[in-house]
C-alpha cells in the first residue's frame, strides 16, 4: 500500500524540515516564524516554534546591551547554551512526530550557521534557512517601538531607555553580522532572502514541496495595516427550515440584512477605503452582496462555497440523524475529519480554501461573504484555533466581523445589524433546527 499523506501532499513520516531564522534583532524573524506556525498548524501540519530568547530569559533575564557583545565571554557562554538546549527540544519533539520546526534566533554569523547546519543535518533533519534583511531605518525603530520595549528583556524599564539599549543591541550584532552567502561561500545553504518586506527575495536550492510550499507562502506575506471582513450570506429560505445546504434565495429578512450590509460596512470601513469583496458562487452570498457600493471590485469563488454535504445536501439534522444514524454519530465524534457520503469534511475545506488564505495575505482589506462552515475555516486559520474547536463555532447569520492582524495575534470586532435571523448552530448531539449556541468558544 502507498503510504498516506495528509490531504496536502506530504507523507509526515516521512518529511522533517528544521526553518533557521537569520537576522538582526527587530527584523521580523519571530513575527514570520509565528506566521509560518500558524499555516502549517492549520493545514495539519506538525509545526512548532523554538526560539532561543526564550531559552536565554531562562539564564539572563534582563540582559543589557553589552550581554550580547562577542567580547562579552560570559554573555556569549550564555547564548551558545541557549541555542544548544533550543536545538535540543527542537530534536526531541522532531522525534515524537514533529514535521516543521522553526528555530527563531538571529543566527547571524558563518560559524553559528555552520553549527546548526551540521548539528541538524546529523539527525537526518533537512534544513532551510529563512533570513529576514531589512535596511529601512524608520521601519527598525517602529518594530522597536512597537513589540521591543514590551519584551520581558524590559519588563518595568522606561520605554525610552529600552529602546536606546535595544538600539545598542542591534549594534552589536550588527558588528558580526553576516548575511547568507555574502562571500559566496554559502552557496551550498538551502536559503530563502526577503529584503525589506518583500520588495526582493533570493531563493537558493530549495529542494521538495514542502519547503516550496514554505517559501511561496512566506514571500507572500506583507504587513501593510489591512483588515479582513467575514460576513455569512443573509438568512435563506432553507435556514429558516433548518435544512443544509442547497442553493436558496435569501429570506424576507435576508434580503433585510443585504440592504443593511452596506450601511454596515460603511460604518466598519469608513468611506474612503477601497475594499474588494469575495463571494462563493452561490445565490445566497452574491444577493447579499449586491447593494454594496458598485465601485467595490467583486469576485465570485467557487473555493467558498460551502461545505458540501453530499448525499445529505438539503436535508434537516433530524432527516440525517434517522436516514443515517452511524453518519450522524460519527460526525459528532469527529466533526474535522467526518466526510459527508459523496461530500466534503472540514478537512477538505480547509485543503480548498489554501490558495484563498494565500491571496488574503497577499491582498488589502477584503470582505468575503461566505458561509458558516467556510468563515469556521477561515476564522480557524486568523484565531489560531484548533480542529477540535473550530466546526463548533458559533457564526450567527447578519453579522458582520472585522480581523486586523496585528504584530502577535488578530484583533476581532463584531458588528451586529439588528435584523433577526433563525439560529443554525447546532450542539453536539442535538437535532433541534435552531438552536442557540452555548457561551464557550463563540465570536
Ligand atoms: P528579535 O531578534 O529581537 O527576536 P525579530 O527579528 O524576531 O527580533 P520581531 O519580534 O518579529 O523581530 O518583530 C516584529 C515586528 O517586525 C512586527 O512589528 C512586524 O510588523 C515587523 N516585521 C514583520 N516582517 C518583517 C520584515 N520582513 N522585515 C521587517 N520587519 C518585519
Ligand atoms: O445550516 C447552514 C449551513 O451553512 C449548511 O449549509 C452547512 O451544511 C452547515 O451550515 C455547516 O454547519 P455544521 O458543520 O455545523 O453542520
Amino acid at each position: 500500500m502507498a503510504p498516506r499523506t495528509n490531504g496536502v501532499g506530504i507523507r509526515p513520516e516521512e518529511t522533517r524540515i528544521c526553518v533557521v531564522m537569520v537576522g538582526l534583532p527587530a527584523r521580523g524573524k519571530s513575527y514570520i516564524a509565528q506566521k509560518a506556525q500558524r499555516y502549517l498548524k492549520w493545514l495539519s501540519i506538525p509545526a512548532a516554534t523554538f526560539n532561543v530568547g526564550n531559552y536565554r530569559r531562562n539564564n539572563a533575564p534582563h540582559p543589557s546591551a553589552d550581554f550580547f557583545d562577542t567580547n562579552n565571554a560570559e554573555g556569549e557562554r550564555k547564548r551558545r547554551a541557549a541555542a544548544e538546549a533550543a536545538v535540543a527540544d527542537m530534536m526531541k519533539w522532531f522525534k515524537s512526530g514533529g514535521v516543521v520546526g522553526i528555530l527563531d534566533a538571529t543566527n547571524s554569523t558563518k560559524e553559528r550557521r555552520k553549527w546548526v547546519l551540521d548539528r541538524i543535518n546529523q539527525e537526518g533533519v533537512d534544513v532551510i534557512f529563512v533570513e529576514s534583511k531589512c535596511d529601512e531605518e524608520e521601519l527598525i525603530m517602529a518594530n522597536i517601538r512597537d513589540v521591543k520595549t514590551t519584551s520581558p528583556d524590559y519588563q518595568g524599564q522606561d520605554p525610552e531607555q529600552a529602546a536606546l539599549d535595544f538600539r545598542n543591541r542591534i549594534r552589536n550584532y550588527e558588528k558580526v553580522y553576516k548575511t547568507i552567502n555574502a562571500d559566496g561561500d554559502e552557496d551550498h545553504l538551502t536559503y530563502l532572502k526577503i529584503m525589506n518586506v518583500g520588495r526582493q527575495v533570493i531563493i537558493n536550492r530549495i529542494q521538495d514541496y514542502l519547503q516550496s510550499r514554505i517559501v511561496y507562502y512566506l514571500m507572500n506575506l506583507h504587513i501593510r495595516p489591512r483588515s479582513v471582513w467575514l460576513s455569512r450570506h443573509g438568512e435563506s429560505m432553507l435556514n429558516l427550515e433548518g435544512r443544509i445546504g442547497g442553493d436558496a434565495d435569501l429570506s424576507h429578512r435576508g434580503e433585510e440584512y443585504a440592504l443593511k450590509l452596506p450601511e454596515l460596512v460603511l460604518e466598519s470601513v469608513g468611506s474612503d477605503r477601497p475594499l474588494t469583496v469575495w463571494t462563493s458562487t452561490l445565490k445566497r452570498t452574491i444577493a447579499t452582496a449586491r447593494h454594496l457600493p458598485k465601485h467595490y471590485n467583486q469576485l465570485q469563488w467557487k473555493a467558498l462555497d460551502e461545505l458540501d454535504a453530499g448525499v445529505c445536501d438539503g436535508m434537516t439534522y433530524q432527516e440525517i440523524a434517522d436516514m443515517y444514524p452511524e453518519d450522524f454519530q460519527a460526525r459528532d465524534e469527529d466533526k474535522y475529519n467526518y466526510r459527508y457520503r459523496g461530500g466534503e469534511s472540514y478537512r477538505d475545506v480547509v485543503i480548498r480554501l489554501e490558495p484563498i488564505i494565500m491571496e488574503l495575505e497577499r491582498s488589502e482589506d477584503i470582505l468575503i461573504i461566505s458561509h458558516q462552515a467556510v468563515i469556521r475555516c477561515i476564522y480557524a486559520y486568523f484565531m489560531q484555533k484548533t480542529q477540535e474547536e473550530s466546526p463548533w463555532v458559533p457564526v450567527p447569520l447578519h453579522t458582520l466581523m472585522k480581523l486586523t492582524p496585528r504584530a502577535y495575534g488578530t484583533e476581532v470586532q463584531i458588528y451586529k445589524a439588528e435584523v433577526k435571523a433563525v439560529s443554525t448552530w447546532r450542539g453536539k448531539g442535538s437535532t433541534a433546527k435552531h438552536e442557540d449556541p452555548t457561551p464557550e468558544g463563540g465570536v
